[in-house]
């Protein structure tokens, strides 16, 4: 199928969000188990809920395309994927782990604002007003998960970190 139009184009970015959104429920379940820190294991696991429903929201801007919702692999999300468990293989200590997440969690906000910062005024100019609105709330929620995350790391204590080794 080849992309020559402007509906080409953002059916193809919905169809890698759709694939990155799902495979991030599963990813943001491994960050809350590897991290130590509470706050940052509740962090994960009310983004995890938030982002079921960039799931469910990509759903309804496919019903609202009259198409069937349909996942392209995506494989910047696989490789942000990989480079957590191969971190994970070298042994890290606890604080380490949980300063790797930070740093990973937001990794993945900053590529879906990315996307959902294309994906929206592509709908506009289809005149997808609703898609629009809907993708703009799940844009909202990634730019208040990459502020709190940026807290956490701001926020991070160094001195643990250095006397864990
Ligand atoms: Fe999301
Ligand atoms: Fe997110």
């Amino acid at each position: 199928m080849s992309i020559d139009s402007t509906e080409d184009l953002f059916v193809s970015g919905l169809k890698h969000a759709y694939y990155t959104e799902q495979r991030l429920v599963d990813a943001l379940e491994e960050l809350e188990e590897t991290s130590s820190n509470e706050e940052l294991q509740s962090g994960f696991a009310e983004h995890r809920e938030e982002t079921k429903t960039h799931v469910d929201r990509i759903e309804q801007v496919f019903d609202q395309l009259d198409a069937e919702a349909e996942a392209e692999e995506d494989p910047v999300v696989e490789g942000m994927i990989e480079a957590h468990e191969e971190f994970m293989g070298k042994d890290p200590s606890d604080e380490a782990v949980d300063r790797f997440n930070i740093a990973a969690g937001q990794k993945s906000e900053h590529y879906e604002i990315a996307a959902y910062g294309n994906l929206i005024p592509m709908a506009d100019q289809l005149g997808m007003d609703d898609a629009a609105d809907t993708l703009e709330q799940t844009l909202r929620e990634e730019q208040d998960e990459l502020e709190t995350l940026s807290e956490y790391g701001e926020q991070f204590d160094y001195d643990e970190l250095e006397a864990a080794d």
